[in-house]
């Protein structure tokens, strides 16, 4: 056996120190970085880490990934996931473990508090006053008790809005495409424009797909009813902009507040455009629906347990990128892990393998994506270092590791 080093993970881009305590207490050795590593320098220093956590500035190219033999897997501190390449990360056996649920709670009440701002015209009266103009009036502004919110995309943040609307004293309608478990009085409706015509608030949750690109355009805006308001914190494509800006003009819509824009900027500081600048009762804000320190934590803190519940049992079933197998560890049992292509009788080899050290197959759990399979296979005594280099050297073998040994 060779003598075991700790692992070792490198968080960069300021990641919330959540993550670092729960690599720590797995006896990781963690390397925090405030920023993103120089391009020239990122692929020389995710060389030496088994595990790397970043966020969304860190490019994870082809040539950071294949040079990376030690590489384990990949925390995306974030949602997204575009700033790597996930298919290379695949190849080369690497799942990426990313934050879907995290800041879903700080969107659903960012949602509420929009709601209440379109429904008073609070974001113009706080203007106003900030101007010096004294503009008191109660002429449509009202409360949001009694109202029809319609939801969009009954999702995780969509069922969260609508707890939270009902809370408020509000009737809440939702359409989605797949049938969804309705929250408290939640109603589905059968299609988009029922929700339209009935909704005094819409607000959209859909993710970007083909379908939801352009979604919301004159023809739906003509659909809402007269007055009613519209919120985005989605996506950037799914409202036509410029007819949402004609819409809000011409007084058919009666506000709206956007959080997503088909373009934005790269980062903070720089300048900002929009047809709806301007416009009476539109509230604009940067992106933020999901911007919170509580948010920030919760990332750290969900994938910095998907790393760990990887590198101790081998569990990559929140992966992006990856056949998903969580296999609870059972005392006593030694553990191998092995990513291989996905080609005809690799599963023949490796139990040959096996049985040649004399070791019985406990348990055996294969998934597969159609470029590579999975294998976590419990040994029922402890297999030396050789079956693994074995293993590992089979032409189809990517990765494999002893659980604990690498
Ligand atoms: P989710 O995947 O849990 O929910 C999306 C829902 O939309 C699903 O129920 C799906 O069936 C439904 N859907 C898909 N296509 C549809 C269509 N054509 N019509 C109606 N329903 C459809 O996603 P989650 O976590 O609720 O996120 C929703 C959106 O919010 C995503 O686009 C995400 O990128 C965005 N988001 C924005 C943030 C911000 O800072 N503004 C922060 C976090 C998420």
């Amino acid at each position: 056996m060779t003598a075991k080093r700790p692992l070792r993970a490198l968080l960069v881009e300021g990641i919330h120190p959540s993550a670092r305590e729960i690599l720590a207490a797995e006896g990781i050795s963690v390397t925090a970085l405030d920023k993103s590593p120089p391009k020239a320098e990122l692929a020389e220093l995710v060389r030496e880490f088994d595990l790397v956590g970043i966020r969304s500035k860190t490019r994870l190219t082809r040539e950071v990934l294949e040079g990376a033999n030690n590489l384990l897997a990949v925390g995306a501190f974030c949602i997204g996931t575009n700033q790597i390449e996930l298919g290379v990360a695949n190849a080369c056996g690497v799942p990426v473990f990313n934050a879907p649920l995290s800041n879903t709670r700080s969107v659903a009440e960012l949602m509420i508090a929009e709601i209440i701002m379109l429904a008073r015209q609070l974001g113009d009266r706080t203007i106003e006053v900030h101007k010096g103009r004294w503009m008191k009036r109660a002429v449509g502004c009202r409360e949001i008790r009694g109202k029809t919110l319609g939801i969009v995309g009954y999702g995780h943040i969509g069922s969260q809005v609508g707890v939270l609307a009902e809370a408020m004293g509000m009737r809440v309608v939702f359409f989605d495409v797949v049938t969804k478990l309705p929250m408290g009085n939640n109603r589905p409706v059968r299609t988009l424009d029922e929700l339209l015509h009935e909704s005094d608030f819409v607000t959209l949750h859909v993710p970007a797909t083909p379908q939801t690109a352009d979604m919301i355009g004159g023809s739906e805006l003509a659909k809402m009813k007269p007055g009613a308001c519209l919120i985005n914190a989605s996506r950037g494509n799914v409202v036509v902009i410029d007819q949402l800006a004609d819409a809000l003009r011409s007084g058919h819509v009666g506000g709206a507040a956007i959080d997503v824009y088909p373009e934005e900027p790269e980062g903070n500081g720089e300048g900002f455009e929009s047809a709806l600048q301007g416009l009476p009762n539109v509230i604009l804000t940067p992106h933020i629906g999901g911007s919170t320190e509580e948010a920030q934590e919760a990332i750290g803190r969900e994938v910095g347990t998907a790393l760990a519940n990887f590198v101790t049992r081998g569990a990559t079933t929140s992966a992006v990128n990856f056949p998903h197998v969580d296999q609870p560890l059972m005392e006593g049992k030694h553990r191998i892990l092995n990513v291989h292509r996905n080609v005809p009788g690799v599963l023949g080899d490796i139990n040959h393998i096996v049985s040649e050290s004399q070791a019985n197959i406990f348990a055996q759990v294969l998934a597969t994506d159609p470029n590579i399979g999975y294998l976590v296979m419990d040994l029922d005594h402890e297999v030396s270092t050789e079956v693994c280099d074995r293993i590992g050297a089979l032409g189809t073998s990517i990765r494999t590791r002893i659980l604990d040994d690498r």
